[in-house]
């Protein structure tokens, strides 16, 4: 049965905005179930999700992504479709709205997985991909934060969709603009297959979001499918993972996982991480924080 959810970041709960996150969730759920309702591809969908958390200036991710020390927005994406393992990932990119598009252009490209900084921009231009101003991406939530870098340094908060098409393939992709206050050049685990991303068809998709660098310590996204795979349980999977990043990974942040089946599962250790689900058993997209 073709499945979607759709994350907005683990973190903070925020004092005010809430009802904003919740109709930005909800408007990625209906923008990848368009596709997927209607029997597209799985790697569509997960690509059209994302983008509209990419578009919405509340999510840490293209326009309203945090700001690096220098006052930069520099994005990272993945994207991985899981049939035969097919993935494409950037790092560090600047001036490019829509880094998950960027990603899937790696993907179909085939020669690489992962291009960052410069080069990643020379592919854009290549594959003809539109350039946005940098400074368009930085929203004046962001600017004001970054002035009180001090206080808010680090939060972390990321976008991501797992979908499960209808001829039984997965596929999963995940967004960011990092940590806020991160070093110009520093590569989280969003771009990372494995950490931030992974599908596998036979198995289930995750995205992951939290401590980049707590998530690529203990490769999160490959583990939460491991565990899926001893106890075949989504949701038992989703929190043995979480535990896993805090524990081991010391870190925080949550993660969405799907399985082969289409059940879903999520877990976070943060307060908050909104999440929605679409699936042909659901009258409406469902978003649960
Ligand atoms: N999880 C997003 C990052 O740390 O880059």
């Amino acid at each position: 049965m073709p499945t979607l959810i759709v994350h907005g970041g683990a973190g903070a709960d925020p004092a005010d905005g809430r009802d904003e996150l919740r109709a930005g969730v909800r408007a990625a759920v209906t923008a990848g179930w368009r596709v997927l309702g209607d029997g597209g591809r799985a790697v569509d969908a997960v690509e059209a999700a994302v983008r509209a958390l990419e578009d919405h200036p509340r999510f840490n991710a293209g326009r309203g992504a945090v700001l690096t020390a220098a006052g930069t927005v520099e994005l990272d994406a993945s994207i991985m479709e899981g049939d035969r393992l097919r993935c494409g990932a950037v790092g560090a990119v600047r001036g490019i709205a829509n880094a998950v598009t960027l990603a899937r252009r790696v993907m179909d490209d085939g020669r690489h997985v992962l291009l960052v900084g410069d080069g990643a921009l020379q592919f854009a231009r290549a594959a003809g991909m539109p350039e946005c101003d940098p400074t368009s991406l930085v929203t004046e939530r962001q600017r004001l934060r970054w002035l009180d870098r001090e206080r808010t340094a680090g939060a972390a908060g990321t976008v991501g969709a797992v979908a499960l098409d209808r001829h039984g393939t997965m596929a999963a992709a995940t967004s960011t603009g990092g940590i806020a206050g991160k070093l110009p050049g520093r590569v989280g685990d969003s771009a990372l297959i494995g950490s931030g991303t992974y599908a596998d068809s036979t198995l289930g998709g995750v995205s992951c979001t939290g401590d980049g660098e707590a998530i690529i310590r203990v490769v999160l996204a490959r583990c939460a499918l491991d565990y899926l795979k001893e106890a075949d349980d989504a949701t038992y999977a989703a929190q043995v993972a979480v535990d896993l990043l805090v524990d081991e990974g010391q870190g925080h942040g949550g993660l969405i996982l799907l399985d082969w089946r289409g059940r879903t599962g999520y877990a976070h250790s943060t307060p908050l991480m909104p999440v929605g689900v679409m699936s042909p058993a659901l009258p409406e997209p469902r978003v649960e924080f």
